[in-house]
């Protein structure tokens, strides 16, 4: 039996951490493929060439031509240019939707029955092209965003509180970044909700410097933008696709009703297994959750009217 395939376009940082966590894991083969002639091939037999080192027999290879992507379970989709300082991720809009256009044309066709992951940038307007673009339905087209949003999160209670972020747990819902909506009586250190650990100042504080995650990174890092805990992110909805596990997981996916939302991509919790998003696992909102939701989805409205 052939070993899964996964297609990482972009071979920038997004894309190459990607590929190296899939590999180093055994999950599948990666096929590194970018615009950039010798990059992906450098960056696969650089990641190919670790394989002995790390201990795995996944095969990596970069190339410049889609035939080579053919048969694909499963497409991540980074490439697209990244903000700088000063950007916002709408900023990025005209370019990256043109790109993500373009690829994802070229994959579906080698690739007709694979799983797209989107993580260019802004997210929540190129899943819809990619939508649009593919012609795949709404379980085969998802968005990376709410599982980074709400490591982040995860990270912030962890620390503030001391304790390990394996117990830590983070619901976010809503559009990526600045319109996301932090879901505090859900978000919990061993079961118990951190608004019963935390004054209310505290946990808004750290919703605040979730929802400016992004943008605290690109300040720090001044020519780029993060892509450890991106690719981290990208790679976990891989492995629940690749083996199946059901995990319930924030991605952006297109809602036909549910949240009071049609017709939109939006972040929610998802079931993630071998059909990509099998269910949307919707809960009932408080009115203000709702009204901070229908606001995160009005931004999304906004941003795609002007694609
Ligand atoms: N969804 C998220 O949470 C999240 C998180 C981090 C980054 N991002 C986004 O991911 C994208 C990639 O970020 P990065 O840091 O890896 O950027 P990067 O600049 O390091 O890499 C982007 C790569 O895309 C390639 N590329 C450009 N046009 C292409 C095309 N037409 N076909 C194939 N490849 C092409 C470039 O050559 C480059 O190698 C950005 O849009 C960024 O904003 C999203």
């Amino acid at each position: 039996m052939a070993r899964t395939k996964v297609t990482v376009v972009g071979a920038g940082n997004v894309g190459a951490t990607t590929a190296q966590r899939i590999a180093e894991a055994g999950l599948a083969d990666v096929v590194l493929i970018d615009i950039v002639e010798g990059l992906p091939q450098g960056k696969g037999l650089d990641l190919a060439e670790a394989a002995p080192v790390v201990g795995h027999d996944a095969r990596v290879t970069g190339t410049n031509d889609y035939a080579d992507t053919a048969g694909s379970s499963i497409v991540v989709v980074t490439s697209g240019l990244a903000r700088q300082p000063g950007m916002s991720r709408d900023d990025l809009l005209a370019k990256n939707a043109g790109i993500v256009r373009s690829v994802v044309e070229q994959v579906v066709r080698h690739s007709p029955e694979s799983i797209l992951i989107i993580v260019t940038n802004p997210l929540d307007a190129m899943v819809h092209v990619a939508l649009e673009a593919s012609g795949f339905p709404r379980e085969r087209v998802l968005g990376m965003a709410g599982v980074l949003d709400s490591a982040r999160f995860r990270t912030f209670i962890a620390q503030e509180l001391g304790v390990s972020v394996e117990d830590t747990h983070a619901f976010v819902l809503g559009g990526h970044g600045d319109t996301m909506v932090p879901l505090s009586r859900f978000s919990t250190v061993a079961g118990v909700p951190i608004t019963e650990l935390l004054p209310p100042e505290r946990v808004r504080a750290l919703e605040d410097r979730t929802a400016n995650g992004g943008a605290e990174v690109v300040a720090l890092l001044k020519t780029g933008s993060a892509f450890y805990a991106p690719a981290a992110s990208a790679f976990e909805m891989v492995e629940a696709i690749v083996l199946d596990r059901k995990r319930v997981l924030p991605c952006a996916v297109r809602l036909d009703g549910e949240f009071g939302t049609d017709g939109l991509v939006v972040g929610v919790p998802v079931v993630l297994g071998a059909a990509g998003m099998e269910r949307v696992f919707e809960i009932r909102l408080t009115a203000d959750e709702q009204a901070a939701f229908d606001a995160s989805a009005e931004a999304v409205r906004e941003l795609v009217s002007k694609l």
